[in-house]
């Protein structure tokens, strides 16, 4: 059966990335990482896909703080379709997925999210929840469209909110749900897509 191709885009410690090139490892997902993109140069998420031995790639995100440049996004663009990738999966992308991408992968990019959406949106949603008194979180992943963290849901899991959690210590509990949750919705998707 073929392998799904994926692109991964993201901004931070690339955990996620790490869970889903585990997973494809072991044999648990038919996938293959073809690239990962990053919009900040030295993110532990490049140094990682080095380490696996993956085409890594910084892409310089212009001179906004929330979407990248016309030109940034064109070249992600070029990136992803050089590799012939299946599926762009956001992987800790900590900026808004602009027009032109969503068009060029349309129903094709995924999103992991830390909380049971549509429930906490935007940033730091674990802080969110544990401010909110809430006593049970999660995660979820989703389709991206034109509404940040508003896309149609693929799979979520809840993580319980427990006395004397910090938001460092919740963050890190939802991340092991994530890490477990992702290469199962890209199996998922996989499944439907391919
Ligand atoms: C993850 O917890 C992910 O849910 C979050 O960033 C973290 C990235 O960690 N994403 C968002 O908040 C998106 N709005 P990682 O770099 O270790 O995978």
């Amino acid at each position: 059966m073929d392998k799904l191709k994926v692109g991964i885009l993201g901004s931070g410690r690339g955990s996620n990335f790490e869970a889903i090139a585990q997973s494809i490892d072991e044999g648990a997902l038919n996938a293959d990482i073809r690239v990962v993109i990053s919009d900040v140069e030295n993110s532990g998420i490049l140094q990682l896909a080095h380490k696996w031995e993956i085409r890594a790639e910084f892409v310089n995100p212009g001179q906004f703080r929330t979407k990248m440049s016309v030109e940034a996004e064109a070249r992600v663009i070029e990136i992803l379709k050089e590799e012939g990738v299946d599926l762009v999966v956001l992987a800790g992308f900590m900026r808004i997925v602009g027009a032109q991408l969503l068009r060029a992968f349309p129903d094709r990019i995924l999103n992991i999210h830390p909380s049971l959406l549509p429930k906490f949106p935007g940033l730091e949603a674990w802080r969110q929840a544990l401010e909110a008194g809430e006593t049970v979180t999660g995660c979820t992943v989703h389709y991206v469209d034109a509404i940040v963290d508003g896309g149609r849901i693929i799979a979520q899991e809840k993580v319980p909110i427990l006395p004397g959690d910090t938001p460092e210590s919740l963050h890190q509990r939802i991340q092991k749900a994530e890490h477990i949750l992702y290469p199962k919705a890209i199996s998922y998707f996989r499944s439907e897509n391919l």
